[in-house]
């Protein structure tokens, strides 16, 4: 193996930390907790836990959490009444409303009420717009994790070559929009692609988000390249050696043997999601209580 192994938990925990000593320095200030409410729908076990971690973090943080369970039956009429109470609740800072949700429910409705300067998912639309577009704003927690990772080990990232595989509207737009904002060439290729392989090859950053069991190997790799894993896939129960572990969309043992650096999975791009919540729920309190702070 040549690569190094970036350490996204490393990471992700000295963020958090940061996070944590400025949330004190913001309640010094506005003498109120940021508070971030998130909301989940039905029982999903997969979104049980994802919620369940965020508000420990949250609390971890020194950060108010306020959670809302509601049952897979709810009608949307209901739970549109609840984020708009949340839009109106000033100790509510930041909300999120966890997906998938349940058969019957409209995201798309759900998520555009969301008010912009409390949407710490970035998924609104006008959110959207205003990455695109170089406005201030909050940006999807996973993008913007990737992106930190690609500095911390690369520095200043202008002029590389960047090839984001997957154009989703959670990662692969708003990551692309990222690179692009940090004077990267930026190719978003797709299922569509044609040679995706010769593609990739050119990028001195890649950025893997389609959600395919290692897809990505080693022969795609450009010696050196700086490899970011989005994917989190539970293989199959019955292959061998494999029986159900969790990889990423890169084949981290071709990759890391021509990879400059490369995030594991576990343990690369996921840690940084939850502490980029923190981040994004910390800069909406700021921003809507008017209080200023170190970078972070
Ligand atoms: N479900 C899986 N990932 C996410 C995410 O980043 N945000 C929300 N709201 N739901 C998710």
């Amino acid at each position: 193996m040549t690569a190094a192994v970036i350490d996204g938990k490393a990471f992700a925990a000295g963020l958090r930390a940061r996070v944590g000593e400025q949330a004190r320095a913001f309640e010094a200030a506005a003498g109120r907790k940021a508070g971030l409410a998130v909301v989940l729908v039905g029982e999903d076990p997969a979104s049980q836990v994802y919620v369940r971690s965020k508000g420990k973090a949250t609390l971890e943080a020194g950060m108010a959490s306020f959670e809302h369970k509601l049952p897979a039956d709810t009608a949307q009429a209901d739970l549109l009444a609840l984020v708009a109470k949340l839009n109106a609740d000033d100790a509510v800072d930041g909300i999120l409303v966890q997906l998938p949700l349940p058969s019957g429910l409209d995201e798309k409705t759900v998520i555009d009420l969301i008010d912009p300067d409390k949407d710490v998912d970035g998924l609104t639309p006008l959110s959207a717009g205003r990455l695109a577009s170089g406005l201030p704003g909050l940006v999807p927690c996973t993008p913007l994790g990737c992106l930190m990772l690609a500095r911390d080990r690369l520095g200043d990232l202008t002029g590389k070559e960047a090839v984001v595989i997957g154009r989703s509207v959670l990662v692969g737009k708003p990551v692309a929009q990222l690179l692009l904002a940090e004077n990267c060439t930026v190719t978003i290729a797709h299922s569509r692609t044609r040679d995706l392989a010769q593609v990739v090859r050119r990028a001195d950053i890649v950025i893997a988000a389609v959600g395919r069991a290692e897809m990505v190997t080693g022969g795609w790799i450009k010696p050196g390249a700086c490899v970011i894993d989005v994917g989190i896939n539970r293989l199959p129960p019955g292959e061998g050696e494999a029986k159900g572990r969790l990889v990423g969309d890169v084949d981290f043992a071709s990759a890391s043997a021509v990879a400059g650096s490369i995030t594991p999975v576990p343990g690369g791009v996921g840690p940084m999601t939850i502490a980029c919540l923190l981040r994004n729920t910390l800069v909406a309190a700021r921003r809507r209580a008017g209080v200023r702070g170190e970078e972070i």
